[in-house]
């Protein structure tokens, strides 16, 4: 059977790797792809907002399953269109989407569904929303535990997070009066500041039966301990020791069990990946956030421990039967994904640089090299992105995984590409 995976990052290449495994699975396209996801699958040069172009790709060539990697076409309605086409479909529908497409959404059902959450007051008009915190905070410089938060979608840039009471003020300014998120920032959330350390945890759902894995570690700053911009995640690891089973099954009890049922009464059922960014404060996990998809570096680490055959686990999910599914196998050696990024990113940054050293790193044992932003072109690898690769390796610990995906970025090169150092470095103390 022919599957579809719809992204071009490096959870799209390690979700087309895996799906590729399956004795069920006969071929795998990559709408719209890159160059590592050439190599293992068949590329297809249609955009993942182009509805009309996948779905008519997906009947000409007896697509069995597609499997939306971002969230993008998630918000937008890719897995109604397809189900209105009467096509099979992995991720929440539109409706469901909104638990990370709108803030506001979230919070508001994670309040009535009781799930541990920070505070928060939602605004529609920005001057009362500086109106509340002049009224909390009188001083410019008071110490204010804030959050300013756009609704919508702004990937994953429309979070600020404030010190003092002017920097609140400047946030709420950026995010609905200047519009830096565009309509993202049509409603302002204010949510208290929670301290903890944060762990993602992911959980395959159709709706009914919860299916958990093994929680992971993202580095969401820049730069070494944890310094520098916010970006998409400079790399990744997993399990994780600080979430340990006894928390496992307390996030499961009062985090993922409460939400999925909150969906199904609120008559929005939640199908796909259900990824609860959480603080782990001293009274316990709370939620940051709901995304609503395989984290992208999260989903590489994971999958590398993964054993069982992905694609019947997703299968399972679109047809409303996980339950008879039996639970995942994992390798017990942890994995550690290492991000290397171009020159200026988060920012601005040059593409087309060709990439040495793939080879060599491939080479090495338990190592695989995601692609993220990369492109063929002449027959020779190059960068098309900010995030480029996604080097992973597998390790008897975590220090051994993180040393091992490290000799292999050192195999790799091209103009400016750079890394954080210390991925990982959290569970090793
Ligand atoms: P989000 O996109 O909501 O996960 O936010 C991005 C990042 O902002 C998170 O990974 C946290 O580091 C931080 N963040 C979000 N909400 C809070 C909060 N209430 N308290 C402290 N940090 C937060
Ligand atoms: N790694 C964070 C995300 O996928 O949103």
């Amino acid at each position: 059977m022919n599957v579809l995976v719809v992204g071009n990052g490096g959870r799209e290449h390690a979700l087309a790797w895996k799906i590729a495994q399956s004795p069920r699975v006969e071929r795998v396209y990559v709408a719209p792809g890159n160059a590592g996801t050439a190599a293992e699958a068949v590329n297809v040069a249609i955009s993942p907002m182009d509805f009309a172009g996948l779905i008519e790709f997906a009947r000409k060539n007896d697509v069995r399953l597609t499997v939306v990697g971002p969230e993008a076409p998630l918000a937008a309605g890719i897995v109604d269109a397809f189900q209105d086409a009467k096509l099979r479909v992995f991720g929440p529908s539109k409706a469901a989407a909104r638990l990370e497409g709108s803030k506001v959404f979230c919070k508001d059902l994670l309040r009535n569904a009781d799930v541990p959450t920070a505070d928060y007051h939602v605004f529609k008009d920005p001057i009362e929303a500086m109106a509340f915190v002049n009224e909390r905070y009188c001083e410019e410089d008071e110490v204010a535990r804030v959050v300013v938060k756009a609704d919508g979608l702004a990937a994953g840039k429309g979070v600020i997070v404030c010190q003092k009471r002017d920097e609140v003020l400047d946030a709420i300014d950026r995010i609905a009066f200047h519009r830096e998120f565009g309509d993202a920032g049509n409603q302002v959330v204010l949510e208290e500041r929670l301290d903890g350390l944060e762990a993602s945890v992911l959980a395959i759902t159709d709706g009914r039966t919860i299916l958990t894995l093994p929680a992971a570690q993202d580095h969401k700053p820049a730069y070494d301990l944890d310094q520098g911009p916010n970006t998409g995640g400079m790399g990744a690891y997993s399990p994780t020791p600080i979430v340990d089973e006894k928390m496992m099954h307390w996030i499961e009890e009062h985090v993922l069990v409460p939400t999925v049922h909150a969906m199904k009464r609120s008559r929005n059922p939640f199908r796909g990946v259900l990824y609860a960014g959480l603080m782990l404060t001293r009274q316990g996990p709370k939620v940051l956030e709901y995304n609503v998809r395989f984290g992208d570096p999260e989903c590489q680490p994971i999958l590398m421990r993964m054993k069982g055959d992905l694609f019947e686990v997703l299968e399972a999910t679109v047809d409303g039967r996980l339950e008879d599914l039996e639970g995942l196998e994992w390798d017990p050696r942890p994995a550690v994904c290492v991000v290397m990024a171009s020159e200026g990113y988060p920012g601005d940054y040059q593409k087309g640089h060709p990439i040495r050293g793939l080879e060599q790193a491939a080479e090495l044992p338990d190592v695989k090299v995601f692609h993220a932003g990369t492109s063929e072109v002449d027959g020779q690898v190059v960068t098309a992105g900010g995030r480029v690769l996604g080097v992973t390796a597998l390790g008897n610990s975590v220090a051994e995984a993180k040393l091992q995906a490290y000799t292999a970025v050192k195999c790799i090169r091209w103009a400016g590409a750079w890394c954080r150092k210390d991925i990982a470095d959290k569970a090793i103390g």
